[in-house]
């Protein structure tokens, strides 16, 4: 009897260390990524009028870049952001553009115009649009290839 108990709580501690760790797993690893329909079409649309408006004058109407300022599609754009999350792009203009008045756009616009960055590069529309929330964005990750 005593046997069975001590190899019950074993297995109790064993399970409990176990849930904790699928649950650091689970925190540490971002569960979609932009392969995922994480914007819509719509959003995508209003995003290409602010980006036209704020953007296209340094980065170019196809986002190809222009003399100083990179492209925002393509190889290099690509390779830049692999690996890193959603959230990270989006603080990263949100922060620091457009280049001669950072902070000017409101998260709706920032997201907006994210989708319709990752509209221009290939990413699927989906059902939801993308969120405004920094820590909700952290947990997309930006792939360039889909896995
Ligand atoms: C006045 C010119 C100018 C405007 C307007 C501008 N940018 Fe930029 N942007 C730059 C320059 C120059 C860089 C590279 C130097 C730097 O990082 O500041 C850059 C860098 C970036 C990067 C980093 C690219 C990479 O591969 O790491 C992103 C993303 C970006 N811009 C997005 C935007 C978005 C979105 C807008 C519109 C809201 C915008 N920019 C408006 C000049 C501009």
């Amino acid at each position: 009897m005593l046997i069975v108990c001590l190899r019950k709580n074993k297995l109790l501690k064993a399970a409990a260390a176990l849930s904790v760790l699928v649950f650091i797993a689970a925190a540490q690893q971002p569960s979609r990524s932009v392969w995922d329909g994480i914007y819509t079409a719509d959003q995508a649309r209003r995003g290409a009028d602010l980006y036209a408006d704020q953007c296209a004058s340094c980065h170019g109407l196809s986002l190809n870049g222009g003399e100083m300022a990179p492209p925002l599609t393509g190889g290099e754009f690509m390779s830049n952001w692999n690996g890193l999350t959603v959230g990270d792009l989006f603080d990263r203009i949100r922060t620091t553009m457009p280049a001669d008045a950072p902070g000017k756009l409101n998260r709706d616009k920032t997201a907006d115009i994210l989708a319709n960055i990752l509209s221009v590069n290939m990413f699927p529309a989906g059902k939801t649009e993308l969120p405004r929330q920094s820590e909700v964005l952290k947990d997309i990750r930006f792939e360039a290839q889909k896995k």
